[in-house]
């Protein structure tokens, strides 16, 4: 099961199946897919927090009792539902945030990576434990560890299938911060990033996802393009203004 909870232009995700640690079946990855695919197009949702019911885990993986009965093709479909909600996460045109309570393995993991920050207790456990399934991360987890902590320390983590504590996954760059409760610290994030021009924070994201891929010439051109196409917006009339003028900016999203 998949709660969502608005809290003013905050959304919080919740995935609840704490009787298998919060591991994903079908039908709560999908369910999850569906709720992030309406929080995606949602104006009012500001920012989207993602977590685990329970203190145990944020998500201990994909489950494993239904993975062990597919074959080449089933898989190939599961796979891609992971990916899809990833893709969701790293896409929406609005910060996600991960709130990691517990363990993240594999498909957790992932997912966790996914979202634009990770913040996690002192108590979270984070890894790719896939290689001792005889299987790889399939949710992303080849790419994106690289991308938040180095290709050798990824390497190091997909191959050996170590989990790391919360302290070390701080200091190898797989966490922005370690926090408890967790919640409290992605809720006072997202609040204050709700509070600030969405148009500039869908932008930001837009082009920040281009920065470790592509042409660099071809990106910064992109960066130029849409830094003066701000210009248009009311947000940047108001947030320059509002600092002449000494005073909060309220950016409205036009
Ligand atoms: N799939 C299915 N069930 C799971 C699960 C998973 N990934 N993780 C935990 N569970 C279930 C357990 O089977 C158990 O259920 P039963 O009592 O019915 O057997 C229940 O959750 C509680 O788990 P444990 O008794 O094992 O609890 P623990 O505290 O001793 O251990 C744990 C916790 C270290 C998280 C351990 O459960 C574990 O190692 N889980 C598997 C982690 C894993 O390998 N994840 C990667 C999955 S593969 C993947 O995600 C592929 C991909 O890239 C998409």
């Amino acid at each position: 099961m998949t709660h969502v909870e608005r809290e003013d232009a905050v959304a919080v995700v919740t995935i609840d199946r704490q009787e298998a640690m919060n591991a994903l079946d079908v039908a709560t990855l999908t369910e999850l897919r569906d709720r992030l695919r309406e929080l995606a197009g949602e104006d009012e949702t500001r920012v989207v927090i993602l977590t685990g019911a329970g203190e145990k885990a944020f998500v201990a993986g994909a489950d494993i009792k239904y993975m062990s009965g597919l074959g080449v093709v089933e898989a190939k479909d599961w796979g891609a539902l992971g990916h899809e909600t990833g893709r969701l996460l790293e896409t929406m045109p609005k910060p996600t945030i991960a709130a990691v309570n517990g363990f993240a393995l594999g498909g957790g993991c992932e997912l966790a990576l996914a979202c634009d920050l990770r913040y996690a207790g002192s108590g979270a456990k984070l890894g790719q434990p896939e290689v001792n399934l005889g299987i790889i991360p399939g949710w992303g987890g080849t790419q994106r560890l690289a991308r938040a902590c180095g290709l050798g320390v990824a390497k190091e983590l997909i191959f050996t299938g170590r989990i790391v504590a919360a302290d070390e996954a701080l200091r190898i760059g797989l966490l922005n911060g370690v926090h408890d409760p967790v919640l409290d610290k992605a809720r006072e994030t997202a609040a204050s990033l709700a509070s600030k021009s969405p148009i500039a924070l869908r932008v930001m994201k837009e082009l920040a996802n281009r920065a470790l891929g592509g042409d660099h010439g071809a990106n910064l051109a992109a960066e130029g393009e849409r830094f003066a196409e701000l210009f248009a917006s009311e947000d940047a009339r108001e947030g320059m203004t509002a600092f002449v003028e000494k005073r909060e900016a309220i950016f409205k999203g036009l």
